[in-house]
């Protein structure tokens, strides 16, 4: 496949940090050579250490791989304190709400609030190091105090999307093991209030969690339940609280936050980050994926709740000390000009988004962006999901007026920040393509026994050499971690991080990804798992058998799909509805299918295993190529079909 190749801006690349290939080969080589050596120059250039590290990479309990190792530091000296010396009074935080009001939080203001929010856990809640605090909170600045006054005593926080429901939460609550949650009364989305305390109530109601308070930003007014004793309301409580609190000197190798993700098995897992590692990959990937410096206004539209918010809105920019744009709203709200607005009031440098927000702009408001001036903007990133051509093509004629590079950044969960993405000064961009493995990140893309694929095969993505930022375990469960990341290519002779992403590598070694390769779906950058869906759909009494499979989707995607197989006996005439109200109860809205559909039995082999591939055709309308001779009914492929159709 042959694409348009777009050089980078000579005007940007004049100035950019890495600002040709060459140099950017020089880097990669540098790491090559001496991998080690290599993460030592950056570790001891970028982060103000308290006491120095022992060793760069301890590989001895491989795949546990520790960076920097009894090294000490602390993320919001990093992000904040030691930027006071030259920034105080530069904007850190620039938050625009729902409804158009804007406040500027300055280095200073945000080291007083952060300071005093430390105090706060500390003091009134008796949170000390080590200990997990659950946040279900807003797009509002105390979320990032929050998170970064856990960071200050050496707290575990674990951010839960806002959009999760109350059991959701409460599974995620239990599993980290939370002394204490934070939350918010609620907050506004398109000009209404919405709630999100009554959903901790609920997740709190019952279970058995070891939770002792519970911390209420109020932030919309509502009405809300109060629980004496366990409730405590942040606006009544954080000018009691001293502006200085000194941070705890962090090990390089402590868990600096565990976030929820879904796996292709089982349920969600607790991807554990680390303190050094990951702070220093935030720092530079954020310096080279989108060049920010001096004034520079960047806005990530993603939300705290997932890794691109942790990364992008949060301890990247702050540790590279630059100003991050915080918004409460949706970028469609009051009309599809709103971002673009924002992006001329504000002039926003550097904006990244995902493909389905991208998907949504372009569709209602392809002429939104001519409204506005946009000349502000020299880097445009997109991540989350495989973007399309057209949707890229829009992005940079109409929004990057074909002078922005857009940076296609390539990462998960896991890997704590960007692993594949041009750099904006250097890399010649194709549609759609995530391009490079950025300098000190080796990618591979392999076959299930571990060689090489050839140029223009599709294979696994793999990542061969551990990173920084990469996973540390799963909360609780080692084993899974291994399993989960480490068996699939362990052929390769050496253990070998395995994604659950298809890719492609063309001539000029640039990387495609095709989207995941396990049971894992991604509905507009959110991701879930077949088997947790299944898991949820199987409670319902009426359920025999329950198959989910993704289905392309124009806005989303990916849509979810369901097939059912009733028990005998058992009629549902609104099967639809209720199992889409079982799934927003269990998980959230985020997880209602699209598809919904009974039918007289499921697609097996002789051994009773499901072929998920005949299922995935089927929803697509695709024809089957398949083989179904080794199926123990194959006429059960024509009925599936027929009620697939009808749906
Ligand atoms: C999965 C990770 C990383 C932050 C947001 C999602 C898909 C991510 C791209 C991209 C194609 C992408 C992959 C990956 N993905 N970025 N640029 N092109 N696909 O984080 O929830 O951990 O999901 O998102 O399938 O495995 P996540």
């Amino acid at each position: 496949m042959t694409r348009e190749i777009f050089p980078p801006n000579p005007n940007f690349s004049q100035e950019a940090r890495v600002n040709s290939m060459d140099a950017y080969w020089r880097l990669q080589n540098q790491a090559l050579e001496d991998y080690e050596g290599f993460w030592r120059g950056f570790a001891d250039e970028k982060i103000e250490w308290l006491s120095p590290y022992e060793k760069v990479l301890d590989e001895s309990k491989a795949p546990f791989y520790e960076w920097f190792t009894k090294g000490q530091l602390n993320v919001s000296n990093q992000c904040i304190d030691r930027h006071l010396a030259t920034q105080a009074d530069k904007t850190a935080i620039l938050f625009e709400g729902d409804r158009g009001e804007v406040e500027h939080i300055s280095y200073a203001q945000l080291s007083q609030r952060v300071n005093q929010m430390a105090n706060l856990l500390k003091e009134e809640l008796g949170v000390a190091k080590g200990d997990r605090v659950v946040l279900y909170m807003p797009m509002i600045p105390e979320s990032a105090y929050a998170m970064l006054a856990c960071a200050r005593i050496g707290a575990i926080h674990s951010i839960v999307f806002g959009g999760f429901s109350a059991e959701a939460l409460r599974d995620r609550i239990e599993d980290a093991g939370a002394k204490v949650v934070i939350t918010a009364d609620g907050a506004y989305r398109k000009g209404k209030p919405y709630m999100l305390k009554s959903v901790v109530d609920n997740a709190l109601e019952s279970g058995s969690t070891a939770v002792s308070s519970v911390l209420v930003v109020k932030r919309n007014h509502e009405e809300i339940n109060w629980v004496e004793g366990r409730d405590k309301c942040y606006n009544d409580l954080i000018a009691h609280h001293s502006t200085v609190c000194p941070f705890e000197p962090m090990e390089s190798e402590d868990p600096l936050f565990l976030l929820y993700t879904s796996g292709s098995t089982g349920k969600p897992k607790g991807v554990q980050h680390t303190t050094a590692g990951y702070i220093l990959w935030a720092q530079m990937s954020m310096e080279w994926v989108f060049d920010v410096k001096g004034d520079d206004l960047f806005w990530c539209t993603a939300d705290i709740g997932w890794i691109t918010g942790h990364t992008y809105i949060i301890y990247g920019p702050l540790a590279a000390g630059t100003t991050t744009v915080m918004f409460e709203g949706v970028p469609t709200y009051p009309d599809a000009g709103r971002a673009w607005k924002m992006v001329e009031e504000h002039k926003i440098t550097q904006f990244y988004t995902a493909p389905t927000a991208i998907r949504v702009l372009h569709k209602m408001g392809e002429d939104e962006p001519s409204k506005y001036d946009l000349s502000s903007l020299k880097v445009l990133g997109t991540v989350g999901e495989p973007i399309d051509p057209p949707a890229w093509k829009w992005y940079y004629e109409s929004v990057g007026g074909s002078h922005c590079a857009i940076v296609d950044t390539w990462w998960q969960t896991e890997t704590g920040g960007h692993m594949i993405s041009p750099l904006p000064g250097a890399t010649p961009i194709k549609p759609a393509c995530a391009t490079f493995p950025l300098p000190g990140i080796m990618a591979e893309v392999i076959d299930s026994d571990g060689t090489p694929k050839a140029v223009g095969e599709t294979g696994l993505l793999c990542i061969t050499k551990p990173w920084p930022s990469m996973i540390r375990t799963i909360w609780g469960d080692p084993e899974r971690y291994t399993k989960a990341y480490f068996s699939d290519a362990t052929k390769a002779g050496r253990p070998v991080y395995f994604s659950g992403d298809g890719a492609v590598r063309d001539e000029a070694g640039y990387i495609t990804i095709t989207g995941r390769v396990d049971d894992v779906i991604n509905v507009s950058g959110h991701r879930m798992g077949t088997a947790e869906i299944e898991a949820v759909v199987n409670e319902d009494d009426s359920v025999a058998e329950v198959a989910v499979v993704a289905r392309p989707h124009e806005i989303k995607g990916e849509s979810i799909f369901i097939y059912i197989v009733l028990k005998e006996g058992h009629i549902n005439t609104d099967i639809k509805n209720h199992i889409n109200a079982l799934l927003a109860q269990e998980i959230g809205n985020i997880a209602k299918a699209d598809h919904i559909i009974e039918v007289p039995g499921l697609p097996k082999t002789r051994s009773g295993k499901i072929m998920r591939r005949i299922l995935r055709s089927i929803a697509k309308h695709e024809e089957i190529t398949q083989d179904i001779s080794t199926l123990e009914d194959p006429s059960i492929v024509k009925r599936i079909e027929t009620t697939a159709r009808e749906a």
